[in-house]
């Protein structure tokens, strides 16, 4: 059994967060290329990453996160309902998600990408769909796959499913996975205060449910959980033995030193 790392590029990371479908190709490329060093270490990752503005805007505008709902009517230049809505988050999710792979593929990597929409439903860290297509363990390969809008099998229709849903089951499910890595945009880890009031010496280390922090959550864009939901699946996988880091994705060396056993800035969450 080889061994895997689980990495999610989250949204705000990856993307321009409040302009609809920009990408920091930059980012990403850097993420990338720390990959293929990782993989070059004999350890095959899994990348989940996020929706950011290709995904929250439209998201939230349309309300998708709260499930159909019919007597909701609106229109505007581009999507006539919200099931037309849904086409078009998925379809701008495609496109961000192409991004990361031609740049998996540039560090000459094999990626397979998996999208939600196709094989998942349901929502939270109990949604359906079996993890089999991320089966294959060649160091090369690269399963990726992110946050969605997929099926709900009730009144609902459908709904967000969350990337870090997405990594919980994948890192508690799958053989070999060592470590959950939640690469982050504009924070070195968890924050014992909001973000635009930390110093350098507000980074909390270590965390456990018993140990406080004042996160923001910015409901008017974002339709999944933010800081909070990260937290709670990441202390879900922690307990279930896999260890798991918060690091800033914007130095991604971050990430590289953390897997070659060197002193690395971020969080871990202990189980
Ligand atoms: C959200 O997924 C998916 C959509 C809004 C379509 P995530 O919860 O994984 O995204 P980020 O990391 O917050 O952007």
């Amino acid at each position: 059994m080889g061994k895997r790392i689980v990495v999610k590029f989250g949204g705000a990371l990856i993307t321009k967060k409040d302009e609809q479908s920009v990408a920091h190709t930059d980012i990403i490329s850097n993420l990338c290329s720390v990959v293929k060093s990782i993989t070059e270490e004999g350890i095959q990752v899994i990348i989940v990453h996020g929706a950011g503005s290709f995904g929250h805007l439209k998201a939230k505008h349309w309300r998708l996160n709260e499930g159909y709902l019919p007597d909701y009517e609106q229109s505007d230049e581009e999507c006539l309902s919200q099931l037309d809505a849904v086409e078009h988050v998925r379809n701008d999710m495609l496109k961000l998600n192409s991004i990361v792979l031609s740049q998996l593929t540039d560090v000459g990597l094999n990626p397979i990408s998996h999208p939600p929409h196709e094989w998942a439903s349901n929502l939270g860290p109990e949604f359906n769909g079996t993890l089999e297509r991320f089966a294959s363990e060649d160091v090369n390969t690269v399963h990726v796959s992110f946050g969605d809008v997929v099926d709900v099998d009730d009144e609902r229709k459908f709904g967000i499913l969350s990337g870090d849903d997405i990594v919980a089951r994948l890192s508690i499910e799958l053989s070999g996975v060592e470590s959950l890595v939640f690469a982050m945009g504009g924070v070195d880890g968890l924050l014992k205060v909001p973000p635009h009031l930390a110093t350098v010496d507000d980074l909390i280390e270590e965390w456990s449910p018993e140990v406080a922090y004042e996160g923001v959550h910015q409901t008017e864009i974002d339709v999944t959980g933010g800081i909070g939901l990260k937290m709670t699946r990441g202390y879900l996988v922690a307990k279930n033995g896999v260890s798991v880091h918060l690091i800033n994705g914007e130095y991604p060396m971050r990430i590289l030193d953390f897997v070659r056993g060197k002193t690395w800035r971020g969080t871990t969450i202990l189980p």
